[in-house]
């Protein structure tokens, strides 16, 4: 029972910071600049309460699962941690850019910020292809 559990609350937290990091992606790199101060400003509430805490969940519970239950030796796991590793980098440099754009609403995000969409995108689909099909 708690092992489904613990994964229902990964899941959970997965679904949360996915949802978070991919309406961070689309208002920093979609919206035009003019009208972005205003939504930068109230999204930033919403980013450090439920897209920052889904993160944290989402690291915490599979990690629980991963030292609980699975342990580390797949390599399914080892590749799924490399681009979970690379989605929590660009979390953090969306929360710069957004802290950044929302004193300079004309300042344009770093590359790496500005393909934020077909990041998330492919590590999603990648993470979800390791994580329920276990391939290697
Ligand atoms: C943050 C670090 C993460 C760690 C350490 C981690 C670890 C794990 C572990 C150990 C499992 C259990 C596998 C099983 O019970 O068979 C699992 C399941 C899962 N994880 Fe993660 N995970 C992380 C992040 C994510 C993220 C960001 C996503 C999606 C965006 C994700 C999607 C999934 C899915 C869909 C499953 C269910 C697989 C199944 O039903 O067999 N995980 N995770």
């Amino acid at each position: 029972m708690l092992y489904f559990t613990i994964k229902a609350l990964h899941q959970l937290s997965d679904f949360l910071l996915i949802g978070g990091m991919l309406i961070n992606a689309f208002v920093i790199s979609m919206v035009p600049p003019p009208i972005r101060v205003g939504v930068i400003v109230a999204l930033r509430k919403y980013d450090r309460t439920v897209t920052t805490a889904a993160l944290a969940g989402a690291w915490i519970f599979g990690l629980w699962l991963a030292f609980g239950y699975i342990g580390f030796s797949d390599g399914w796991l080892h590749a799924k941690l490399l681009l979970v590793v690379i989605l929590s980098a660009l979390h953090g440099m969306q929360q710069a850019a957004m802290r950044k754009m929302a004193a300079d609403p004309k300042l344009e995000p770093n590359a790496f910020v500005r393909i934020g969409m077909p990041t998330i995108l492919i590590c999603l689909v990648l993470i979800v292809a390791l994580a329920v099909i276990k391939p290697f």
